[in-house]
């Protein structure tokens, strides 16, 4: 494939202005702008979905995307990192459960809590944050959003392979979900408290419902963003979180020191900030 060589060998070309037009057509028939994205991830994941179909260019599968219904849903597909596994991170939901959903109790006194797991991928992360909700003896809703709508059809399934329990404890494994034809089936209790939707972060549209957020989760969406849109995603999630709230991010991410309003950090080996 010798036009999609670009300068390392083994790495994709992204300024073959095929790909820039295949990225357009992206845009229009998605409405999301992988521009903003880091670009040779864009460009591995595209010639991956290039390789299933048997184009050789960029060029090729240009016209491929143009003439095939379905399509650019697909690619979206690809293009977008689904890697998640329920309670992602112990450290992290140690915390959660052990201080934040507490503590975000004490505070709500009977009010139904508000979460928002943003870029959810197939529902790993808000079923988790459901079985943590019901360990703390809360009521509310989990907001659950993504831009790939397959992903969200997957997540309101709730069926999942093994691999995707490894660093869920016994205890909640135990009580949450069951065995269904080879696969772990989520408790259907536990799915009420669950809401998927599509929403794309970077566009300037709200969040899902009104109002503020007492835990956002956004985690592992910012390390696939360009640098110039990682600020802007950061700014408007951090809004969706009320007083004295939280937000997490993935452990791999850090807020950017521009951001204005006082998030204070829990602990060292968690990105759990409480908003003050
Ligand atoms: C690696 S998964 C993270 C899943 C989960 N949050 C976790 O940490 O395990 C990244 C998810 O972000 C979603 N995503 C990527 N860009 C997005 C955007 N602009 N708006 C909303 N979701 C997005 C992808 O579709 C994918 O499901």
């Amino acid at each position: 494939m010798p036009s999609l060589a670009g300068p390392e060998a083994g790495v994709p070309a992204i300024d073959d202005p095929a790909f820039g037009e295949i990225l357009q057509l992206l845009r229009e028939r998605t409405g999301t702008d992988f521009a903003a994205y880091r670009l040779p991830t864009v460009a591995r994941r595209t010639v991956n979905r290039m390789i299933s179909v048997g184009a050789e260019t960029y060029a090729d599968y240009l016209q491929f995307l143009r003439e095939r219904e379905g399509e650019a849903a697909r690619l979206l597909e690809h293009v977008t990192i689904k890697v998640s596994r329920f309670y992602r991170h112990a450290p992290t939901f140690d915390m959660l459960r052990r201080e934040v959903l507490p503590e975000l109790a004490r505070q709500a006194e009977g009010r139904p809590l508000r979460v928002w797991s943003v870029g959810c991928g197939c529902g790993e992360e808000p079923y988790t944050l459901a079985m943590l909700f019901a360990e703390a003896g809360v009521s509310g809703t989990i907001e659950a959003t993504d831009i790939d709508p397959a992903a969200l059809q997957r997540a309101a399934r709730g069926y999942y392979p093994d691999a995707a329990l490894i660093e869920l404890p016994k205890d909640l494994r135990e009580r949450y979900v069951a065995r269904s034809d080879g696969f772990y089936e989520v408790s259907p209790a536990l799915r009420e408290h669950v809401r998927f939707s599509r929403h794309d972060v970077l566009s300037s549209q709200p969040p899902p419902g009104s109002g503020e957020f007492d835990l956002v989760c956004f985690r592992n969406v910012l390390i696939y963003l360009g640098h110039e849109v990682q600020e802007l995603a950061l700014h408007s999630v951090q809004r969706a979180v009320r007083h004295e709230g939280y937000l997490c991010l993935g452990e791999a991410e850090w807020l950017p020191p521009a951001i204005a309003r006082p998030l204070r950090p829990l602990a060292h080996e968690t990105r759990i900030f409480r908003a003050e």
